[in-house]
């Protein structure tokens, strides 16, 4: 039954059909492209202002009002109390973080590092599984699929056990770090891994689901995308409800920047915030798709009239050379983003700017982030990489806020991490030294 106050709607403007809430589908079934959740706010309640929503920072031993994505709930009514699932997502820090600052270049007072990696399967997936999984519970599914490059595996492996759903992950073969496969393990995914890239992987998950009924938890999803949206409304409110001059974040799939864009929307239609940061998406030089087309190919999203002629021929240039992506970013080594056009939506609406910068670049910052922030995993270090070269060529200026999203935790990528400060080739490598078991060796070594 079509519900008139939700909906989903197809984002090409010249197909815009609408189905269900309670329809499972991961395209439109009539032309292809990816579905939006919609809401005809006129008729369903929401708040006249977002610092209504602090009411429940006092009823936190209510799950609903202590997770940082369903105290929001009137944001994202697609499905009713009863179907939300929630194991304490969305408990972040927004750190103002002067040192970091100072490291990318950002007057002092001026920078906020928002740590995703405090969710409960650390990384910022958490905000979109819980949403996923609500849907999933609302139309009876039983077995939940996705594709990653880790932490969404890790993320939907934790949520589903907590469902009583059957869980399966698709990953690329020593392309995951072995703190997110860990996690898939632990938390009892059945884990398969293909002798393949992400790319690779989301193209066999999406055959997968058209043919057999496993519902599909990857941010094609369009559920999963409105749990992100969290993301940024949690930025807001630690920034007392002022909007901040730019959100900085990594571009992999390009999920967060598509439900952040949605996010910024929503709420100005809302009346609920009066100007639109700017967005700033962040690509490693090695699987730099959206920079490419973006800035380079100069690519809009025109309206919703995007030139997809381009991106074929884009992917068949990469199809024909053979490309592979290649970054030590594990997490955002994609080099066909599915939600390309969303992003370019989120880019319009924001007024936004995509960059790439090299792997070294991304150690530095990650390892800014350790010494002076919470630390993060490689991907994460990318936004702040980012925000850097933002500054020194004059894009952001050095008054303007910005928030940095941080996606995953530290502990995601250790390999990583210990070999930049081994090998001491960083501008922060901060090497362990090898003593005798012998004190006068241990007092020598702490004397330097
Ligand atoms: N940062 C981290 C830590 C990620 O795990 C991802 C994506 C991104 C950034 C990129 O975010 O896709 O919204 O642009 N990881 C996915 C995964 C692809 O499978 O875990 P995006």
């Amino acid at each position: 039954m079509m519900s008139v106050s939700k909906y989903q709607r197809c984002i090409n403007p010249k197909c815009a059909a609408s189905y269900g809430v309670d329809e499972i589908m991961f395209a439109c079934p009539r032309c292809g492209d990816l579905l939006d959740v919609w809401y005809d706010w006129e008729q369903l309640k929401h708040p006249g202002s977002l610092a209504w929503f602090e009411k429940r920072w006092g009823k936190r031993e209510k799950p609903l009002n202590f997770s940082g994505v369903w105290r929001f709930r009137e944001l994202l009514p697609f499905c009713e109390k009863k179907y939300c699932v929630t194991i304490g997502e969305g408990q972040t820090v927004l750190q103002q973080n002067d040192q970091v600052g100072q490291y990318a270049g950002v007057n002092s007072g001026k920078l906020y590092l928002q740590y995703e990696g405090l969710n409960p399967s650390g990384s910022f997936k958490d905000n979109g599984m819980a949403a996923a999984l609500s849907h999933a519970r609302m139309v009876g599914v039983e077995h939940v699929i996705c594709a990653s490059t880790g932490n969404t595996s890790a993320s939907l492996a934790l949520y589903a056990h907590a469902c009583g759903m059957k869980c399966s992950v698709l990953i690329g073969s020593g392309k995951i770090a072995f703190g997110k496969l860990s996690q898939a393990l632990d938390y009892g995914a059945q884990t398969i891994q293909i002798k393949g890239d992400f790319d690779d992987c989301m193209r066999q998950v999406q055959e997968v689901c058209r043919q057999s009924k496993l519902y599909l938890v990857n941010s094609l999803n369009p559920f999963r995308l409105e749990g992100q949206k969290a993301i940024m409304y949690r930025v807001l409110e630690g920034l007392r409800w002022r909007e901040p001059d730019w959100v900085v974040v990594p571009g992999g799939n390009l999920g967060n920047s598509s439900a952040f864009g949605k996010a910024f929307m929503e709420l100005k239609q809302l009346g609920l915030i009066g100007r639109v940061p700017r967005l700033a998406v962040i690509n490693a030089v090695g699987a730099n798709t959206l920079f490419d087309l973006y800035e380079n190919q100069g690519l809009r999203f025109n309206g919703g009239e995007v030139d997809t002629a381009r991106i074929d021929a884009y992917y068949q240039k990469l199809n024909d050379s053979g490309y592979r992506p290649k970054t030590i970013a594990s997490a955002i080594e994609i080099s066909r983003p599915v939600n390309l056009k969303k992003c370019l939506r989120s880019l319009e609406v924001c007024r936004g700017v995509v960059r790439e910068v090299s792997d070294e670049k991304i150690k530095d910052a990650k390892a800014a982030v350790g010494r002076y922030g919470l630390g993060c995993e490689p991907a994460s270090g990318a936004s702040v990489a980012g925000l850097k070269l933002l500054r020194q060529q004059g894009v952001i200026k050095a008054d303007e806020t910005v928030v940095c999203i941080l996606t995953g935790h530290q502990l995601k990528d250790p390999e990583v991490t210990v070999r930049y400060h081994r090998e001491e080739k960083g501008e922060f490598s901060n090497r362990p030294v090898e003593v005798d078991n012998d004190i006068e060796a241990v007092l020598k070594a702490l004397e330097k």
